[in-house]
């Protein structure tokens, strides 16, 4: 099944859902995407688009938000449109992904409780036994964010933070992004070339040439 659902919620990191849809479109899948209230707030702060109130101007802003040639690939749904397909589990997907998952999405997701399309394609994943992964972000968490994703890990969610490592030597932001959405793409099973893969620690010989002189890192270096 190569459709998905990536909600987009009020946290913090929409850069992470740009690069994910794109890597998706990328990888030859179709793309549902919602955006709560707050998400559309978010959106608009961190990375420039208007999205409307409820993500009513989520459609027009995709060409120039993801690129021309990925929006033909995506349908949009307001954040309250719960009459739309990825509502009901007979609707396909390969699997729903909340990119940024805010604290309070997942809190409601939790407890089931579906207040727009994000939610409830959370607890469409969760009734069906589909595939749902929630890129949470919030620093630091409460012991109630914790409960909430103990409780929605227990239930098979997978709890995947927007926490990039620095193992891989980041250059730049896309870099830290990359690494991120990367295993996302690796979780959902999905082919792509995004982020750097881990290929160990270089030996000292690999760093220094033969007369002990640095060498200049590898281009991929990991
Ligand atoms: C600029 C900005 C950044 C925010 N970042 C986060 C965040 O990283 N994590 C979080 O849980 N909430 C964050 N919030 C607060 C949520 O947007 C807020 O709790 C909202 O009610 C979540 O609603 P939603 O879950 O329906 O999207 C942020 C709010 C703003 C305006």
């Amino acid at each position: 099944m190569s459709r998905y659902f990536v909600g987009l919620t009020g946290a913090s990191g929409h850069a992470y859902a740009r690069t994910l849809i794109r890597a998706l479109v990328g990888a030859g899948c179709d793309v549902d995407v919602s955006i709560t209230a707050a998400g559309c707030k978010v959106l608009r702060h961190e990375q420039g688009f208007d999205a409307g109130v409820e993500g009513e101007k989520l459609g027009a802003v995709l060409a120039p938000w993801l690129g021309e040639e990925i929006a033909p690939r995506v349908r949009a749904f307001t954040g309250s449109a719960v009459e739309a397909p990825p509502s009901s589990g007979t609707s396909l997907t390969g699997g729903v992904i909340i990119c940024p998952c805010s604290m309070g999405t997942l809190a409601r997701a939790s407890v089931g409780f579906s207040s727009n399309l994000v939610e409830r394609a959370v607890d469409v994943a969760l009734k069906e036994r589909r595939k749902l992964i929630l890129v949470a972000r919030e620093a630091p968490y409460s012991t109630l964010h914790l409960e909430n994703m103990l409780r929605l890990s227990r239930m098979g969610a997978l709890i995947l933070p927007a926490s990039p490592g620095f193992y891989h030597k980041p250059k730049t932001l896309d870099d830290l992004v990359d690494h991120v959405v990367g295993k996302v793409l690796d979780a959902l099973g999905v082919q792509h070339s995004v982020g750097a893969r881990w290929k160990g620690i270089p030996r000292p010989e690999e760093d220094r040439g033969l007369d002990g002189a640095r060498q200049p890192p590898l281009e991929d270096d990991a």
